[in-house]
């Protein structure tokens, strides 16, 4: 289900954060390892302080594993913050989980104090289906609401640890336009107000620039093509996607594309790394100061003059 984050939502879901966070002794958010900025909550971090965190770069069987380990030690370095990779369909590591939110909650004794966790993240990122395994049977419903629910139900996990059984669900950063293409893309903003056509010319031109020879495999190219646009052009008459007239139909072409970058049928591929969110955010910074700027002047404007 698509979430439309308004103003409102995202104060009433910032309040409850703020509720909720002095209860809980560690915080698991997941992210999708795709990307592992864009998929990140604004607030959490600033509203988290040092709490212990987990980020849990989740979907890992769809993401490129050397991205993946540069995003870990990058998230590292944050105070109190640990990575754990993960495929939340799968229940393989579970346990790695448990023991990693023991060690970094110590002074709670086990058997005597709880640990309270929670789990935070962006719609679609796979927080129900991590609650389900950890819970071992069907609890959290998939399908989200633009706040954090409130904490009726506890499940007791192993060895102390208490696991509230909604998630908190938070509002993605869309102050970067990138983030915007890239959740769109990775699909966890299903309802966008870019074309699809918009998203597949961003996802076709990443792809030719970081991973041109899956695109190639993938669609049967027999050579590379030059631009973002001569790609939808080739894979929509392969696919046969023609409007009559023989004009390629973008809207078709890249629908197909998008599904099946979803699907991982192209291979593992992450949409951001470190460095190149660090340009970005300081592109973000610059509109920002402009913007203020403007209110300012438009304030100056405003008041009368003597
Ligand atoms: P949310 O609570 O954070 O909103 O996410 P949710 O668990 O509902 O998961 C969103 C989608 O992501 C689901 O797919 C889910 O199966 C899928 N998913 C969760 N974890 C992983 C993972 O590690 N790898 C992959 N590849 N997918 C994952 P769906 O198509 O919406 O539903 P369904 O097909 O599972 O019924």
């Amino acid at each position: 289900m698509a979430i439309q984050w308004y103003p409102g939502h995202m104060h009433k879901a910032s309040k409850e954060m703020k509720k909720i966070l002095p209860q809980v002794d560690l915080i698991i958010e997941v992210l999708d390892a795709r990307i592992p900025f864009s998929s990140q909550n604004p607030m959490l971090a600033e509203l988290r302080g040092d709490k212990p965190c987990i980020k849990v770069l989740n979907k890992i069987d769809l993401a490129d594993p050397e991205l993946t380990a540069l995003w870990q030690s990058h998230l590292e370095q944050d105070i109190n913050v640990k990575t754990l990779t993960m495929n939340a369909r799968h229940n393989d590591r579970i346990a790695d989980l448990i023991a990693l939110a023991l060690s970094m909650v110590p002074g709670k004794v086990q058997g005597v104090k709880n640990v309270q966790t929670m789990i935070m993240g962006i719609p679609n990122v796979g927080k129900s289906t991590l609650i389900n395994s950890l819970a071992g049977r069907q609890i959290a419903k998939t399908g989200n609401e633009p706040a954090i629910t409130k904490m009726q139900q506890r499940i007791k996990l192993d060895k102390g640890i208490v696991l509230h059984d909604t998630p908190g669900v938070l509002w993605p950063n869309l102050e970067n336009p990138h983030s915007g293409y890239r959740l769109a893309i990775t699909g966890a903003i299903k309802e966008t107000a870019i074309d699809n056509d918009d998203i597949a010319l961003y996802a076709v031109e990443y792809l030719l620039d970081a991973y041109p020879d899956l695109l190639k495999q993938r669609f049967g190219l027999s050579e590379i093509p030059e631009s973002g646009m001569d790609a939808l052009e080739v894979i929509g008459t392969k696919r046969g996607c023609l409007r009559s007239g023989g004009r390629v139909d973008l809207e078709r072409v890249a629908k197909i594309i998008l599904t099946e970058i979803r699907a991982g049928t192209l291979g593992l591929i992450s949409w951001e790394k470190p460095d190149i969110i660090e340009r970005e955010w300081a592109e973000v910074l610059v509109v920002r100061e402009q913007k203020a700027a403007k209110k300012a002047a438009r304030k100056q404007r405003r008041q009368p003059q003597r």
